[in-house]
């Protein structure tokens, strides 16, 4: 039953103010909106690369289902990914054996490298035109890191029975001479072409998706869609940080943001491959940054090279004095180094991954339901944990079994990483410091069109935003999740919670979770 008016639509089509490359080089993929109440065997809520597949899974095991978006297809961070598609997990093998155990690494190999082979044969089955390549991939040194780090993961990539290869140097790299772990046999593809093929593929098999269509009120009877009822025997929360958590989610994963430009060059200087280096051991964030590169197809004549990396907790920029837009130039910086045949830079963006605890994502049911599931925690490695997401809940769903549902159980308890978690918590209950700080602007006079701020007003903190009509948008600064303050973020244009990782609009409308709604407006006067 429609208990109120449907919603004021969002119009976003990505979570910031850039667009990717991925983006910006194909059609919206955009469906009818929720407009009236509907039951289905299987809810799913999230139209990225977890949503869509868990859709594809289910509808092709004879399930009923609908997904529901809040944006268009792909307008997550899945829009923003670079697309590796990989088992050279950004956690290395040697300290999953530590945590897991060689079996359970072993089966997070096995898991990696099957949704490898799942995407691969769905690309065939449904012939989707996306770029798809198996490719190799090289692991190489960061300079903060020594020849042991490579030599551990050597050693574990074996144990885990995966096909490595030690090499004495990087291939196709200028300024690294040192060792590198080849890994074979990895993939890439364009993730937009392959999520609209995943899409018409689920419509094609008798299955609906619904886009502009935000959940919420998540229960184990469905949810309400724009102001409607869609019930359902079974809920997937596929939405990369999980808007339904109430208590244990956030406290088990980390938000960070992290940066990627496009550079374009000359067809044939560089081989399709993956190169990633170990990452910065130096750094102050437990993730220990690392530096992500890849080709693409770009025109007939140019290749794009697309390389990421200096990433930092989100809504933390400024505790390194790196702010988020000036993170775009060490990255060229570090690229152009290693790539020097690179010519223009064409594209930048960033986008948000979340960290678990442990290494490992979370995919199964929420802890303390029966009927509503989750997908989160994917780390640097969303293409395979997501596809895998889909993999697993549809055995679940089905009763099936599935070698991998314990390994990455939502509800698993690892006491190995009780560092860490200390270390995040110590991280999380620092940034409560900003309740009695100053705001980053004294007052609103002092924003130019186009940019934002924090104003301190008494205990008041008032997140502001002159729009290029000269207008002042102005709401809380308090995160409506557990409180944190929130950060502007200059390069995407967006107030970013320093706590878990909740995103607004300069409208305060909620971009990520896990914060369920909307900024409070709040009044402030200008002098004329
Ligand atoms: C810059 C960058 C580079 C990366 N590179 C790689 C890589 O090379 N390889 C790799 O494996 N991984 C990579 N990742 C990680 C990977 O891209 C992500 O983990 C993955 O795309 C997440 O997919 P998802 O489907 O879980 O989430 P998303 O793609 O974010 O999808 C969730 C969807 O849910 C929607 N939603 C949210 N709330 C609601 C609601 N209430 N109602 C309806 N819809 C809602 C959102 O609009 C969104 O579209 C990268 C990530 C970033 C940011
Ligand atoms: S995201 Fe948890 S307090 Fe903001």
């Amino acid at each position: 039953m429609n208990t109120s008016d449907p919603e004021p639509i969002n119009s976003n089509i990505t979570s910031g103010e850039n667009l990717s490359y991925w983006i910006a080089s194909s059609e919206p993929i955009i469906f009818a909106k929720v407009v009236k109440s509907l039951e289905t065997d299987v809810l799913v809520v999230g139209g990225g690369i977890a949503g869509l597949t868990t859709a594809y899974c289910l509808t092709q095991a004879g399930r009923k289902v609908i997904l529901v978006e809040d944006g268009f297809i792909g307008s997550g961070e899945s829009g923003r990914t670079t697309a590796h598609v990989t088992c050279a997990l950004d956690d290395r093998y040697f300290e999953l054996e530590k945590i897991f155990g060689k079996d359970k690494a072993g089966l997070a190999a096995n898991s990696h490298m099957a949704a490898i082979e799942w995407i691969n044969k769905t690309v065939r089955l449904e012939k989707i035109e996306c770029n798809f390549k198996r490719v190799d991939g090289y692991l190489f040194l960061h300079p903060s890191d020594t020849k042991e780090t490579l030599d551990k993961e050597y050693e574990a990539t074996k144990q885990v029975g995966l096909l490595t290869q030690m090499l004495p140097e990087v291939p196709s790299i200028a300024a690294e001479n040192g060792w590198c772990i080849k890994f074979p046999d990895q993939a890439q593809f364009h993730i937009m072409l392959y999520l609209k093929g995943l899409a018409d593929a689920i419509v094609r098999m008798g299955g609906n998706i619904y886009t502009q269509s935000k959940a919420r009120d998540i229960n184990n009877n469905g949810a309400k869609v724009n102001g409607y009822d869609v019930v359902a025997k079974h809920v997937v929360v596929a939405t990369n940080t999980p808007v339904n958590d109430v208590l244990t989610m956030h406290t088990k994963q980390w938000p960070y943001r992290t940066y990627v430009i496009g550079a374009k060059i000359l067809k044939g200087q560089l081989p399709y491959s993956l190169w990633w280096d170990t990452g910065d051991h130096n750094s102050k964030w437990i993730s220990q940054p690392y530096h992500y590169v890849r080709l693409e197809e770009f025109n007939e004549q140019y290749d794009l090279l697309i390389s990421g990396g200096e990433d930092h907790k989100t809504g933390q920029a400024d505790d390194e004095n790196i702010p988020e837009e000036d993170r775009y130039g060490r990255l060229i910086e570090w690229t152009k180094k290693r790539f020097p045949a690179i010519e223009q830079i064409v594209y930048k963006w960033s986008g948000q991954v979340m960290e678990p605890i442990d290494s490992m994502a979370f995919i199964g049911k929420n802890p303390g339901n029966d009927n509503i599931y989750i997908i989160t925690g994917d780390s640097g490695n969303g293409m395979t944990h997501g596809t895998l997401g889909g993999m697993i809940l549809s055995d679940i769903i089905s009763g099936k079994d599935n070698p991998w549902i314990d390994l990455y159980s939502p509800s698993r308890i690892t006491l190995k990483t009780a560092d860490d978690y200390i270390h995040e918590v110590g991280n999380m209950t620092a940034q409560l410091v900003d309740w009695i700080s100053k705001g980053d602007i004294k007052e609103a006079a002092e924003l130019k069109p186009g940019e934002g701020g924090i104003i301190s007003s008494g205990l008041k903190k008032i997140a502001v935003y002159r729009d290029d009509q000269n207008c002042l948008h102005s709401h809380t600064a308090v995160c409506p999740h557990l409180g944190g303050i929130l950060q502007w973020n200059n390069d995407e244009k967006s107030f970013d919670c320093p706590l878990h990782g909740s995103r607004f609009t300069t409208d305060g409308k909620v971009i990520n979770g896990p914060a369920k709604g909307d900024l409070k407006k709040v009044d402030i006067h200008e002098e004329a």
